[in-house]
């Protein structure tokens, strides 16, 4: 599309780490996507840069407030000429709740290898884990 459309056909997920942790967050549809486990996130509105993106989200998501974004690696190419791409966020105040998920959980190293993800994060794995085990 032109450039003005800037980064509105973005999906950003955010990847907060907390003590060796990473938060991950269970989808509850589509079906074929409900109970797999995933950066949280969605859809940037038109003119929205990531960051922005970012807080929106996760505050409409986890009711939490979050700083920065980070880039975490490839971007990955959705249905419909969308992009996402994965953002590590600092979490500046709340608690995370699953206000728009199933539930949330908080997994190391160990834990993120076994776990379900949705098939596009899978693509994040090994930064996600070198992330973790630093
Ligand atoms: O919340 P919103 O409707 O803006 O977005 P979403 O439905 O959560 O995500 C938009 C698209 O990105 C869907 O196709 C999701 O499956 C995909 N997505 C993903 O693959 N991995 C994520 N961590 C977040 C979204």
């Amino acid at each position: 599309m032109s450039a003005t459309t800037g980064r509105s056909d973005e999906v950003v997920a955010g990847a907060i780490f907390r003590d060796g942790r990473l938060l991950l967050a269970q989808r509850v549809g589509p079906p074929e996507l409900a109970g797999l486990w995933e950066l949280p996130g969605g859809k940037a509105e038109p003119g929205e840069s990531a960051e922005a993106a970012l807080r929106r989200e996760l505050r409409e998501e986890l009711g939490v407030e979050v700083a920065g974004a980070q880039r975490v690696g490839a971007g990955v190419p959705l249905a419909g000429g969308r992009v996402l791409r994965a953002y590590r966020v600092e979490l500046v105040s709340g608690e995370p709740r699953p206000l728009e998920h199933a539930a949330l959980c908080w997994v190391d190293a160990d834990e993120l290898e076994r776990i379900d993800l949705v098939p596009n994060d899978r693509v994040w794995l090994p930064e996600l884990r070198a992330r973790l085990r630093d």
